[in-house]
């Protein structure tokens, strides 16, 4: 699968994965797009914005809990546990646009949400934050000070967290290696990340079971699910 490019990938002095809702599929979390995505079923515009959340937030907070739910029962699969392991031959960094948590549960250490993480909670006016991995009771949850509380993840019309997505840039524009793993590259700014890998000529790997709207800018694109081509990304630094 990796021959052609076994020799970027081994001599690589940092190697950049930028992943999506692919790579947590296989562990039983839906895709946003596809036939199976949750968008297809669901209006973003009434879940996944500020408005939105205003407008209704108890609906809101429903489906954040229903996916709150899924996502803490299911487990990191083979694709999260391989970028893991990469780090005992490279210099391994996560961008990741999931807010599920998985590739720190298997173990990367090198990871920046650049959505947030659902694990997360903010509140809607105080600088009150939280990690929360039970279930609230009142929908929606409240402030000690009195205001609704939110999921700490970026919803479309808002901005990335600014030094998130600043170290990220930095991250993309000096690895040797960007390995763009499950995810359509539709969402901005995350699908910029690969222009920046470019500029500093760095080898562009796409790894999909179908094409994204970059396919053309891959030096090599791999038709096949993460759980089956990251633990072969990974064997090719235990051949040497
Ligand atoms: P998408 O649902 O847009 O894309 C998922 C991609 O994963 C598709 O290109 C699939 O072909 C691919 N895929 C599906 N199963 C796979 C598997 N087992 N292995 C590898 N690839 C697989 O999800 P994202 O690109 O992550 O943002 O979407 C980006 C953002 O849009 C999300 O973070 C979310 C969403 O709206 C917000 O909510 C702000």
């Amino acid at each position: 699968m990796f021959n052609s490019i076994a020799k970027q990938l081994q001599e690589a002095k940092k190697i950049v994965f930028v992943t999506g809702a692919g790579i947590s599929q296989e562990s039983g979390i839906p895709t946003f797009r596809g036939k199976d995505g949750l968008w297809r079923n669901n209006d973003p515009m009434k879940l996944a914005t500020i408005d939105a959340f205003y407008d209704d937030p108890k609906l809101v907070w429903e489906w954040y809990s229903e996916r709150r739910e899924n996502i803490f029962a299911a487990e990191p699969n083979l694709g999260h546990k391989a970028i893991a392991e990469l780090e005992k031959f490279s210099n391994v960094i996560v961008l990741t646009q999931n807010i599920d948590g998985l590739h720190q549960r298997a173990g990367s250490s090198k990871v920046l949400e650049l959505h947030g993480s659902i694990i997360k909670i903010k509140c809607t006016v105080c600088d009150y934050k939280d990690e929360v991995l039970t279930e609230f009771s009142d929908m929606p949850p409240l402030c000690t000070c009195g205001n609704i509380l939110r999921p700490d993840v970026v919803w479309f019309g808002e901005g990335l967290p600014q030094d998130v997505w600043q170290e990220a840039i930095v991250h993309a524009n000096s690895c040797d290696v960007m390995v763009i793993a499950g995810t359509s590259l539709v969402v901005s700014p995350a699908n910029t990340l690969p222009i920046y890998a470019k500029q500093n000529k760095a080898t562009l790997i796409e790894i999909n079971p179908d094409e994204t709207i970059m396919t053309a800018d891959m030096d090599l694109s791999i038709r096949s699910t993460t759980a089956i081509s990251l633990p072969e990304l990974v064997s090719v630094f235990k051949k040497t």
